[in-house]
């Protein structure tokens, strides 16, 4: 995830552009550049580090100009560094772009233009875009744009100038957001509405497929065929600190609204129809083979993502994988060798138990394998190897988005070492590949149970006990569910296992004591009734999580939220949703500081 921002009018650019990145930095913030073009003379300004890095490289020589596009990125393809920052160019200065998204097929179109001969300067999926535009250049901007469109898999929003034709700013979309801004003979682009707001709030929201082109006598929107459109102006009527985090009231709860688009693009360009899986990894299979077990190591909602990935990881490769905290890991003197294969799993990649423990692993000559959300963390930097989620920034203390794709980068990595382990038939792997592409749409099917759960959370907001129950890889969901409600809203939330329960923990009953009860695993469904009647017979108020088509679990709870249909190794990824909106609802009921709750840091440095 990145901001971009363009501005062509009456006024000096920079200090526009600089002033929309700003209220763009919360999308990315490792790298940040401009670029201004005045009477066909081009000049980026573009440095590794935040926005003020780049400002005060400024301060005494903004660039001038009344034109121009700028960008504050989050890496995905290659490290933060003043080289990878957008805005890119192509052979010559004559074409410069910055992007929003990820190229999936930019490996195969930088090859081809390669053997064209054009040379990169960069690691980025992005650079291939004005490269393209060159190649396609025949004096016409736009058309060109439209030509290198057609060719591009994946996701982008970009803003694109040239030195050939300095009096316009060509943008484009599909599957990230581009919003185009009218001013009085000023016109704007950005990712977002907050940084245009400042300016105007008369808008054009892009849909995918459609172009706009900005000169200083109007914005001209064109279709996915070429043909110019009438758009509707969108007045927006928010405050901008609301749009700043989209319309939304808390950035939890639009990071929780933001997992189908993130779980999109961490498949990206990884898995293909037939269950290929394609990480980037450089392990053998024969490095793969010898591994005896697999031990994950993380702190936190991190941590329970390994506890899914445990059941996950056993049951497709049938060797023990142990999940530690890395605390405890650390300490323990543990039992991993070069036959261990060490799954550390970090969102900020910055985690000061989890990088000690990762080090420990090495040290002992375990092979490390990283999943991470941040490009050029510590943890990326130090594992041998690293899967990169692409949730983008997280802002809210409370993981979200950054869970359900670490759970997304387990499957793909368990799939990738089934199939060198050749312990996935192609049946099975084809089957996978295809429930985890609907993955987002299941998802948005969940979200759009948020009312519900909203009147749900209410009721339980009003107690300071709540107790999650679940058997298998429903147990290891409710585990990070307990800790989403306890983190923000304060209520005292534990998971059971749910046999572990007539083992102690049914003594803390009590009458109408709100029970969360998983129950999405076909062959464990008649065991979770049994428990569920035995909490309910000591007074539980009992919400069962359950896959749609198991209605007759109705006569056993209080109420239902019903999942869509996926595969049961799959269910996590929906199981989680209603719990995290089910915290967030009860956090907000009970007045708690949801973004930032008491007592907690977003990257814990830290012993
Ligand atoms: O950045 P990390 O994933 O290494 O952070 C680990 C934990 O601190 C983190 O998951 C924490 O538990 C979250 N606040 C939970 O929502």
């Amino acid at each position: 995830m990145c901001g971009i921002v363009g501005y062509l009018g009456k006024k000096q650019a920079a200090p526009i552009l600089l002033g929309g990145l700003e209220k763009l930095e919360y999308r990315g913030y490792d790298s940040a550049g401009i670029a201004v073009l005045a009477d066909s003379s081009l000049e980026i300004a573009k440095t590794v580090g935040k926005l003020q890095v780049l400002k005060d490289k400024l301060v005494d020589n903004l660039p001038a100009g009344y034109m121009g596009i700028g960008h504050t990125r989050w890496a995905t393809h290659g490290k933060p560094s003043d080289t990878n920052a957008h805005p890119h160019t192509g052979c010559s200065d004559a074409f410069v772009v910055v992007h929003n998204g990820i190229i999936e097929n930019y490996q195969k179109l930088k090859e081809w233009l390669i053997n064209k001969g054009h040379t990169f300067k960069s690691e980025t999926d992005t650079e291939v875009l004005p490269h393209l535009i060159e190649h396609h250049y025949k004096g016409d901007l736009a058309a060109a744009v439209q030509d290198m469109v057609r060719l591009l898999e994946g996701s982008y929003a970009l803003a694109i100038m040239s030195t050939k034709e300095p009096d316009k700013i060509v943008a484009v979309r599909k599957d990230s957001p581009l919003v185009v801004g009218l001013g009085q003979e000023e016109y704007f682009l950005a990712s977002d509405i907050p940084a245009i707001l400042n300016h105007t709030r008369e808008t054009y929201i892009l849909e995918d497929g459609e172009m706009a082109v900005l000169t200083a006598d109007g914005v001209t929107v064109y279709n996915s065929l070429g043909e110019k459109i009438v758009k509707e102006i969108f007045h927006v009527q928010w405050d901008i600190q609301a749009a700043e985090r989209g319309g939304y009231p808390h950035f939890m709860l639009k990071e929780i609204f933001e997992q189908p688009r993130a779980i999109k693009d961490t498949t990206s360009g990884r898995i293909n129809d037939a269950g290929i899986v394609d990480l980037g990894l450089q392990m053998t299979p024969t490095e793969i083979a010898k591994f005896e077990k697999i031990a994950v190591v993380a702190c936190g909602t991190a941590s329970y993502a390994g506890m899914v990935g445990k059941y996950v990881m056993e049951k497709m490769l049938r060797i023990p994988v142990e999940v530690d905290i890395a605390s405890e890991f650390r300490y323990r003197d543990p039992l991993v060798d070069e036959k261990t294969l060490v799954l550390v799993i970090s969102q900020s990649g910055e985690t000061a138990d989890t990088l000690a423990a990762l080090r420990e692993a090495k040290a002992r000559k375990a092979k490390v394998v990283a999943i991470t959300n941040v490009v050029g963390s510590s943890v990326s930097r130090e594992a041998d190897e690293v899967i990169y989620t692409w949730a983008g920034p997280e802002i809210a203390v409370a993981s979200t988005k950054a869970y359900i794709t670490q759970l997304v980068a387990i499957y793909l990595l368990s799939m990738h070492l089934a199939q060198a382990k050749g312990m996935i038939s192609q049946h099975e792997a084809e089957e996978l590949a295809l429930a985890i592409k609907k993955l987002p749409e299941l998802a948005d099917e969940v979200l759009g149970q948020a009312a519900n759960i909203e009147l749900w959370a209410k009721s339980i907001a009003k107690w300071e006990d709540a107790f999650f129950i679940g058997r298998g890889i429903d147990f290891a969901v409710g585990l990070e569910g307990a800790l989403k409600l306890k983190e923000i809203s304060y209520i005292h939330a534990e998971a059971y296992a749910a046999g572990e329960l007539k083992h102690g923990t049914l003594a803390l009953i009590v009458d109408n004591i709100p029970v969360i009860a998983l129950a999405t695993q076909e062959a464990l469904f008649d065991k979770m009734v049994s428990n569920i009647k035995e909490v309910k017979a000591r007074g539980a108020n009992v919400t069962a999580v359950a896959f749609a088509g198991n209605e007759e679990i109705q006569a056993s709870v209080d109420q239902v939220i019903y999942l869509p249909k996926t595969l049961p190794i799959l269910a996590p990824v929906l199981t989680v949703i209603p719990l995290q909106l089910l915290a967030y609802y009860a956090a907000v009921a009970r007045g708690s500081d949801v973004d930032k709750p008491r007592n907690l840091a977003k990257s814990v440095t830290v012993e």
